[in-house]
């Protein structure tokens, strides 16, 4: 028989090909529910090393146990191959991968090819504000290359010779099943490195994926409360003088204002950047900002790093500086502790021992032009290919451990981010400009760890500029940014009040959005969710706001939009009429409407709307808004809103409930106690 079946063999030619994987990988479980590989050598600096990430433990000791890792490990794979290091992780037939970095377009990610560099993101899809080098599975778990390198991710594309799940081969002229982009078992990633690091973490559900991730990055920022309210950036070349008129007016119209952002024209001279203040526009900058202050209005300043000769910080910092220059500024190396320090202190003492709040830290993204090349040379070490990577993570890091050290919270811009920073208290944007884009950006940030945000800069009709703000309002920031042509929230004539509406009612979600922000701080679960984390769902214009508001902004131009429910009971935020559970409605807005929808059996805590909305909650009601008939609860986090008190147990958590005529407000903290002045309990809706 067996020489028979050999004979057979000799005829026809054919034996099945040898499947030939490469090694598998040893995994090592590094915290409840993480495990952790590696191909090659371990890298000099990584994601994780540039974030200088921590894992929150006791957060994580606090998720939900998992008895097993959430794939076949036994099927992974990984090796050196010349230059490149590789990794192969098994991926099932029914299977939906999500993130790949902070994309633009678009949700799936599976049968995809992403090279994750950093760069302004105009070119395209692989080039991104955040480059986060993460995916999320519908089978509840999430792989994160540690890497600082541009990394090419394979997702379910290519298949390898004899893999045993492979489909079978088949013939394009005759099999109508014949498929361009067979099934493929696995998601390859590969960097040209020395090694790859690859973490594996588990759910059980999407979310609890990215809540593992983010908590063991270190927890997600925790914003002052004052950053919730709505920010205004003045043009390029504005006066000290110009600014408080503006901001008189935003006081005299009645337009909510928080935070106050100067462009480059702050400083004597921009890029490169001198980083003093210029003496011509801004003669007295400690009383300008403690003039500010006194009004409640809170400075941000706009920095691209890139320093000039002028600058008092280029003498000190020379010896660290990179080979290349960014528009003729030199670039420090922020991985020299000597050079962090000169960096932090002289913008504590130009900035924040001023009172100013935060800083926009412009241009660092762009392989184009205004970067440097690859093979750039920085002091530490480190290759210009991978500082460009970083380069965002590192300013991010060390004005965070300025403004820590200096026990201020802040929060402020950054225009590019990547993996491991979800500590790191800034949100990015973009000068890109397209509305749905922007809407997409704030969606998919979450999936990327990081934040998003959607300014509002010009429009072409009052509509327009109605349905941008409408959009802004519920991202990580609401900014309007100015620079350029010095729009303001009035400047559209008629549309002054949708505008404004949408600004209050920023103002007005406070007590939540801040609820949600300690959500993502404390827990790691994203302000903003997609609705590929809610429930495998693939839209990207429209996402969850915190545990119970469903956003879904309209875009000018279009009368009408489909908005699909998850299961449950959904209620119109501003009526309570209930308007569906899991199907899909189709809705007419009015200009001046944001459609938002809330879960029933939701208490919403919010306050009025009102012009400052960090300042600190005494004096303010709280008014917790109940949707449904029925029972109803919520959750609500206070601290002090602005220092570091909450690390040493000074905060509280409520949970609101409403039942059986009785409403209330538990907590089992003893350290913190709400500032509100009283609690006002509102049913919104009809009665039934
Ligand atoms: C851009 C940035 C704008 C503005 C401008 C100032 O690159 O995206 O928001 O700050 O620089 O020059």
């Amino acid at each position: 028989m067996m020489l028979v079946l050999l004979a057979a063999f000799a005829l026809t030619g054919f034996s099945a090909p040898q499947f030939n994987p490469p090694p598998v990988l040893k995994w090592q479980e590094v915290a409840p529910g993480v495990w952790r590989t590696r191909v090659g050598k371990r890298e000099k600096l990584t994601l994780l090393s540039a974030a200088e990430a921590e894992p929150n433990r006791g957060a994580l000791a606090l998720m939900p146990k998992v008895d097993a890792p959430p794939v076949d490990l036994g099927q992974s794979s990984g090796e050196m191959v010349e230059t490149y290091a590789m990794a192969r992780m098994p991926l099932q037939p029914k299977e939906k991968l999500f993130g790949m970095g902070l994309q633009m377009h678009g949700s799936d990610r599976r049968e995809g090819i992403y090279h994750l560099q950093m760069d302004h993101y105009s070119k395209g899809v692989d080039r991104l504000h955040a480059p986060t080098p993460l995916y999320i599975s519908s089978r509840g778990y999430a792989v994160f290359f540690n890497t600082a390198r541009p990394c090419s991710i394979y997702a379910g594309v290519g298949n390898r010779l004899g893999d045993p799940n492979n489909p079978p081969a088949r013939d394009r002229t005759t099999d109508p099943k014949w498929e361009a982009q067979p099934y493929s078992p696995s998601v390859e990633a590969s960097v040209q490195a020395p090694g790859l690091e690859v973490y594996l973490f588990a759910g059980p559900t999407p979310i609890d994926a990215i809540r593992r991730y983010t908590l063991y990055c270190g927890g997600g920022a925790l914003p002052p409360r004052w950053a919730l309210g709505f920010w205004h950036r003045v043009p390029l070349a504005a006066t000290a003088e110009d600014v408080l008129k503006e901001v008189a007016e935003f006081d005299k119209r009645g337009f909510p204002l928080d935070v106050l952002g100067l462009e480059p024209g702050w400083q004597s001279q921009a890029y490169p950047g001198s980083f003093v203040w210029s003496e011509k526009r801004f003669p007295n900058p400690a009383g300008f900002v403690a003039e500010l202050a006194g009004r409640g209005v809170h400075v941000n300043l706009w920095e691209n790093p890139y320093i000039a000769k002028t600058s008092p910080m280029f003498k000190p910092l020379e010896s660290s500086f990179g080979s290349h220059t960014v528009w003729l500024g030199a670039a420090a190396d922020l991985n020299v502790p000597k050079a962090a320090k000169i960096v932090r202190e002289h913008h504590k003492q130009v900035g924040v021992d001023l009172g100013v709040s935060g800083y926009k830290i412009d241009e660092v993204d762009g392989v184009d032009f205004w970067l440097w090349p690859d093979h750039a040379r920085f002091p530490s070490g480190l290759p210009g290919i991978e500082m460009r990577q970083v380069y965002g993570v590192l300013w991010q890091r060390e004005l965070q451990r300025l403004f820590h050290d200096s026990g201020k919270r802040t929060f402020g811009l950054v225009r590019g981010s990547n993996g491991g920073a979800t500590r790191f208290p800034f949100a990015i944007y973009s000068d890109t400009y397209n509305h749905q884009e922007y809407l997409t950006g704030i969606t998919s940030a979450g999936l990327a760890g990081v934040m998003w945000c959607a300014e509002v800069r010009s429009a072409k009709n009052g509509e327009e500029w109605v349905r941008r703000m409408q959009t802004a309002v519920l991202s990580h920031i609401a900014q309007l940014n100015a620079w350029a042509d010095g729009t303001k929230p009035w400047s559209f004539a008629g549309f002054e009040e949708p505008v404004r509406k949408a600004m209050e009612f920023r103002i007005s979600l406070m007590p939540y959005l801040y609820t949600a922000f300690a959500e993502y701080h404390y827990e790691g679960t994203p302000v903003i969710r997609a609705m590929s984390l809610v429930d495998g769902g693939e839209e990207t214009d429209q996402y969850l706001l915190g545990d119970d508001l469903l956003v879904a902004p309209m875009f000018a131009g279009v009368a009408s939009r489909k908005v699909r429910l998850p299961k449950g009971n959904w209620c119109d935020y501003d009526t309570g009429e209930m308007v569906g559970n899991g199907q899909t409605i189709e809705i007419k807005p009015a200009l001046d409407k944001i459609p938002v929808y809330v879960r029933e059996g939701a208490l919403i805590p919010t306050i009025a709307p009102q012009p400052r909305a960090g300042r600190n909650t005494k004096n303010t009601a709280l008014i917790v808004r109940h949707y449904g008939n029925g029972p109803a609860e919520g959750r609500m986090y206070d601290d002090d809103g602005e220092t570091f008190n909450q690390e040493k147990g000074s905060y509280a958590w409520y949970s609101l409930f409403s039942r059986d005529g009785t409403s209330g407000l538990l907590t089992t903290a003893n350290k913190w106690t709400v500032g509100y002045d009283k609690i006002i309990w509102r049913h919104v809706g009809p009665s039934r």
